[in-house]
């Protein structure tokens, strides 16, 4: 018995759907904990490939009990649009499970959403416009509508005869938009409740009940550590906490039942969205890296909109360390880095005001965007990886740079994936038992 959580260490898009997919055949649950339809989370099997959103990617998995847990904020019609296009693929979803207190995204979040972005002009963060903040807003201002609700007609039209007229003030009023009517979101979501009833129930229980029974639990973070709400690049960042202490809050777990927590993160760097990116390459060697490759072509699986590319950033790694306790990493997209001549680790930044060297991020908030990456410079292999299969068949060079990475993190890489069908992933040590040496060490 082992319950894990697969966090991203980076922007998010860090790969974990391949590595939770891959830790997912030995899980009998696995829970999505935070976050809603702006995740985007691919995974190939047979030559199929298959977009998740909200749906936990365990789901490939007969059998296999498949959470959207209370920290989740789900749309309702992206939920049911999701499904049904699984099930028409003939995914089953016998073991589907929604909790009834996760938060529901309204249409109002939705033009809220992107109203607010584009009055920020240039200070914009470049949300998905998946609604994701105003839910999480509510939530936090105690106004928010939960799953629960679409299940009773009664609360749901007295709390949105309340609820639509304030939302309808912002937007005329703040942003000069229509109003919306509240009986007929009532009408559409009572709809999408008696769609969504069969999975609704107490999802917290349920992940109880299977800890008592010693079965195996797996938590899928969506986007990533820097993303997080409290530890990310605020204020680009999403309303969520995608990081490990996320999971228990969101899954409604205690913290004393996790046993490992494996941190994602390509062999580059990618942002999607605004804000600081100290390693970010432009021009040609950025478009190399976004190119790079037709199946791992770098645009946001979410938006279509392409990912900004630069060199791995080991102060962030560390970072990533540091705040989700990484037991080990697992390097996604390491084939991507195959035709470079040399290839570039960022090791520490310089202040560019103040001209200070810091190893370890100074402080998230303004010095971030003042950070210039200090590199270290390693010559490329050259050649392909995306058949190798044990660390033994990868080249000289590219064993140089994973062993780098461990080391500058201070945390071993027990998993490597050079494409993205299942088997084109090298497990370099067991990612589940391995020794807990984030304890052992000094960070
Ligand atoms: P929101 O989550 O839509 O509010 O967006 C906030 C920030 O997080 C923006 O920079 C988005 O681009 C970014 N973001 C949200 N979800 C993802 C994801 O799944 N992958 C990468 N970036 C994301």
């Amino acid at each position: 018995m082992a319950n894990v959580i697969v966090v991203g260490a980076q922007f998010g898009d860090e790969g974990k759907a391949k590595v939770t997919d891959l830790l997912a055949k030995n899980a009998d649950v696995v829970v999505r904990y935070q976050g809603g339809s702006n995740a985007g989370h691919t995974v190939v099997v047979d030559g199929e490939t298959y977009k998740f959103h909200l749906i936990p990617s365990g789901i490939l998995y007969k059998g296999t009990i498949c959470i959207l847990g209370p920290g989740m904020v789900i749309d309702p019609k992206a939920f049911m649009a999701e499904l049904d296009s699984l099930i028409k693929r003939g995914l089953d979803d016998s073991c589907l499970k929604v909790s009834a207190s996760a938060h529901v995204t309204m249409p109002f979040h939705l033009t809220i959403d992107a109203a607010e972005e584009d009055s920020r002009g240039s200070k914009k963060i470049g949300t998905t416009k998946r609604g994701i903040g105003p839910t999480y807003a509510d939530k936090c201002d105690r106004i928010g509508i939960r799953v629960e609700d679409l299940l009773d007609p009664e609360v749901l039209k007295a709390k949105l005869e309340w609820l639509v007229p304030k939302k309808n003030v912002i937007l005329e009023r703040l942003y000069n938009l229509p109003p919306q009517d509240p009986q007929k979101i009532f009408e559409e979501y009572v709809a999408y409740g008696k769609q969504m009833a069969k999975y609704v129930c107490d999802t917290a229980a349920l992940i109880f009940k299977s800890v008592r029974e010693r079965k195996n639990i797996l938590f899928e973070g969506a986007q990533g550590t820097l993303l997080d709400l409290d530890h990310g690049s605020y204020p680009y960042v999403t309303s969520s906490s995608p990081s490990a202490g996320g999971a228990c809050v969101g899954a409604g777990v205690g913290p004393t039942i996790i046993d490992r927590v494996i941190g994602v993160s390509k062999a580059y760097q990618t942002r999607v969205g605004e804000g600081p990116f100290p390693t970010e390459q432009f021009a040609e060697l950025g478009e190399k890296l976004r190119q790079t490759g037709t199946a791992w072509a770098e645009v946001g699986v979410t938006t279509g909109r392409p990912r900004r590319c630069g060199w791995l950033d080991c102060v962030l790694g560390r970072y990533a360390v540091r705040i989700n306790g990484l037991d080990c990493l697992a390097i996604t997209k390491l084939d991507v880095l195959d035709e470079f001549d040399e290839i570039k680790v960022c090791v520490a930044y310089r202040d560019c005001k103040t001209g200070e060297v810091h190893k370890d991020l100074p402080s998230m908030a303004g010095a971030f965007a003042r950070m210039e990456p200090i590199y270290k410079t390693f010559p490329g292999w050259c050649t392909s990886t995306k058949t190798c299969r044990s660390y033994s068949d990868l080249p000289p060079a590219t064993q140089q740079y994973l062993n780098f990475v461990a080391q500058e993190l201070d945390v071993p890489v027990a998993i490597v994936s050079v494409g993205p069908k299942r088997d084109q992933t090298i497990v370099i040590e067991d990612p589940i038992h391995g020794p807990k040496r984030v304890l052992s060490k000094a960070h």
